[in-house]
């Protein structure tokens, strides 16, 4: 072995493990059997959790690829339906193998009457992140016929009937909200036409889906399929690792994602922009954010990989001005984000800090401008996610290395000591 493919560790010398692009990693396996330590890494930022050929990122330069494809490339060029297809398998499909994806995926869009009544026991208020968390959580009593993990083609419908109900559960969730029936799918259109209608549609009406605002959500949707190793695919790859249901672990994604520093950032950058609602507020905000004693920080600015602009970013800024040209809206919050975005790129403090936008600076305001309110924003994302999800676990059950995940800890607490009788306690 070379010089520099181990590293030391005490005197033990750990393997280095090379990618096909990337940093190496030391593979530190052996290294409690070895040397009885373990490693403490909080937020695993220098760990590497596991193999994966689905999505790579360089967040120094600003790259994301899937499969080895651009993003950039993808949200031009491909569709949502294409690139689920090239998460899950690999490649590119054929003519003849996306039409056939596409219709499986149309097949399996309608839910379980009885998952209906499901909805009936939540609050109309109710945010649909908790809806989503519920019912997609209750789709392992309804779908018992692809739970069984160990069967590839089970995983295989479990999986497809996942990404084919994602926009009927999320779009029923905003019904729910809003007191409209529910509508069924329609499988002449297409995936983000289909679930625009279902959104937006009423029962009593034809629905008309506009096809730049079915573009920019199908964009919206390919930029958010995947992200490596981020905290709710993590999620669901440690909840898969047990050899929990899909349906149970897509749900603990969907709960993980929730969370404002993950997929609640979207509803909050808006909210922020709405908050600011001038430009000349901008100088008080980034005070604010600099400031060490504020905990208020620029909602849709930084990000743990991307150091650099996300790529993801610049796609959603450009989509901005095609959707609100098609719709003739005017939104001042766009101004107030160009212009926050142009002042805070030109502050020391986010310079030195590598404090970028964003995908969620922008998506905000797209989807906004669409119609969705912001409660709806993070259940778009869990939507798009799923694939991405999906195909994270598949991956992980397949690897034949697989293993339950267990962390360890550095134990801080009281060492061992002796049970005091409640009498004798002071
Ligand atoms: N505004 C102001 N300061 C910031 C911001 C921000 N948005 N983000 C990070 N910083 C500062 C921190 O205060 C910290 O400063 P310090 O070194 O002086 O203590 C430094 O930059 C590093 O911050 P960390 O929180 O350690 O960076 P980390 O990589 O762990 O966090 C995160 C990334 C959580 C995304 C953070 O940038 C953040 O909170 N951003 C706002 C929320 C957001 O937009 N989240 C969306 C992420 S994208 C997604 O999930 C799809």
């Amino acid at each position: 072995m070379s010089d520099d493919a181990t590293y030391t560790v005490g005197n033990q010398e750990y393997p280095l493990l090379e990618g096909t692009i990337g940093p190496k990693v030391v593979d530190i396996r052996a290294l409690y059997k070895d040397t009885g330590m373990f490693t403490y890494d909080p937020g695993f930022k220098s760990t590497a959790s596991c193999e994966s050929g689905l999505t790579y990122i360089d967040g120094h330069e600003g790259v994301l690829l899937h499969r080895g494809y651009s993003i950039e490339d993808l949200s031009e060029r491909s569709s949502f339906m294409e690139t689920s297809y090239l998460l899950l398998n690999g490649e590119l499909p054929t003519k003849f193998e996306l039409d056939d994806f596409i219709y499986t995926i149309t097949r399996h869009t309608m839910v379980h009457e009885q998952l209906k009544t499901l909805y009936n026991g939540f609050r109309r208020d109710a945010h649909p992140m908790a809806i989503m968390c519920g019912v997609v959580g209750g789709l392992s009593a309804f779908y018992h016929d692809s739970t069984d993990i160990t069967d590839p083609e089970q995983r295989k419908i479990a999986s497809h009937r996942l990404i084919a109900k994602m926009p009927t559960i999320a779009a029923m969730a905003y019904k729910y909200s809003i007191g409209q029936p529910f509508l069924y799918p329609d499988n002449d259109l297409s995936y983000t036409g289909n679930f625009l209608r279902m959104t937006f549609g009423v029962p009593a009406e034809e629905y008309d889906v506009n096809p730049v605002v079915e573009r920019a959500l199908d964009r919206i949707f390919i930029l958010h399929a995947d992200h490596e190793q981020n905290a709710s695919t993590s999620t669901v790859r440690l909840a898969g690792s047990s050899g929990a249901n899909p349906f149970a672990c897509i749900a603990a994604g969907i709960a993980c994602l929730w969370g404002p520093a993950h997929g609640g950032a979207n509803e909050a950058a808006l909210n922020m922009l709405h908050e600011i609602g001038h430009p000349d507020r901008i100088p008080e905000y980034i005070a604010r954010a600099k400031d060490k004693d504020d905990p208020f920080r620029l909602m849709g600015f930084g990000h743990r990989v991307y150091k650099n602009y996300d790529p993801r970013a610049s796609v959603m800024r450009k989509t901005v001005r095609e959707v609100l040209t098609s719709l003739n809206v005017s939104n001042p919050v766009f101004d107030v984000a160009l212009q926050l975005e142009e002042m805070a790129l030109n502050d020391d403090y986010f310079i030195e800090k590598k404090l970028f936008p964003n995908v969620d600076f922008y998506s905000g305001i797209i989807l906004s401008a669409i119609g969705f309110p912001t409660t709806m924003f993070t259940a778009l994302f869990a939507l798009a996610r799923t694939v991405g999800w999906v195909a994270q676990w598949n991956e992980m059950i397949s690897d034949p290395g697989q293993t339950i995940g267990r962390p360890r800890q550095l134990y801080t607490g009281p060492a061992a000591r002796d049970y005091v009788p409640l009498e004798n306690r002071g």
